[in-house]
């Protein structure tokens, strides 16, 4: 069976996700504003970059990207999007587990939008391992996860939503033991009438444990914010998890 992962950001749920992504205007403008002020200058790595939300705003304020993805589909939809104004802007088709970059070229490099935890455990942290590997000394990563402090005090089990061309019923668990967040989408399409599901579960990682792995993978947090407003990070009421860090 294909991984979850390939199934939702390359199979027939794709469209729906980008429709997801694409009507979150407002969320971006905050998370490009944020990054411009902190991503160091040079060049820069947008790990799983998908349609190239956060890469093509950023090259288009003279930032040099190179945007990494597994899903062609996805990266093509970006290639198509980012025009003449982004000059310095590179697409690469790979997996975060074994990026293809040598080591120290990267000034900055980011993971946005909880596309961190996919993996088993040893995998997710190959994932931070590979990211210190490619950075260049001092260099900053940004990585921004859901917090579980906030999902978990604010759980729902299930949900409806409605937009412009689906219709969605996410069902929501959590095993405590793995801690890993498991959900199920039933997606219909409200014009082909198609109902597709698909089942995806991801590691959730707390503040503490996030530190302690990026300090063994050779990480030092500087900074750790709650959202993308800058404000300080509250373990109960944050609904994200920002956390800056440089290689020692
Ligand atoms: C939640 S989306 C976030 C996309 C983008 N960062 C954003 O903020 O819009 C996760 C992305 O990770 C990509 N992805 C999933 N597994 C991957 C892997 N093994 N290596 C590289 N990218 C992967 C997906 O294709 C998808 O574009």
């Amino acid at each position: 069976m294909k991984e979850w992962y390939k199934e939702m950001f390359e199979g027939n749920l794709v469209k729906y996700w980008l429709s997801l992504s694409d009507s979150r205007k407002e969320v971006t403008n905050r998370q490009v504003s944020f990054l411009r002020d902190f991503l160091e200058k040079g060049l820069v790595l947008d790990l799983c970059c998908g349609p190239g939300r956060i890469s093509i705003p950023l090259s288009a304020s003279s930032m040099s990207i190179v945007g990494l993805d597994l899903s062609n589909y996805l990266l093509l939809i970006a290639l198509k999007r980012a025009n003449q104004a982004n000059k310095d802007l590179y697409w690469v088709r790979g997996d975060m587990r074994h990026l293809p970059f040598r080591s120290e070229i990267f000034d900055s490099a980011m993971n946005i939008f909880t596309s961190f935890g996919y993996f088993s455990e040893e995998e997710n942290e190959t994932v931070l391992k590979e990211i210190t590997r490619v950075l260049k000394r001092e260099g900053m990563f940004i990585l921004d996860i859901a917090n579980p402090g906030w999902l978990i005090r604010n759980f729902r089990e299930r949900d409806w939503t409605e937009e412009e061309k689906y219709i969605s019923l996410e069902q929501r668990s959590v095993d405590w033991k793995s801690k890993r967040w498991k959900s199920k989408w039933i997606v219909i399409n409200k014009q082909t009438r198609e109902i597709d599901e698909i089942n995806f579960n991801h590691r959730l990682y707390d503040l503490q444990e996030l530190r302690e792995l990026h300090s063994r993978r050779g990480l030092e947090t500087t900074q750790i914010y709650g959202s993308f407003g800058k404000e300080d990070f509250d373990e109960a009421r944050s609904r994200r998890i920002i956390i800056l860090s440089r290689k020692k």
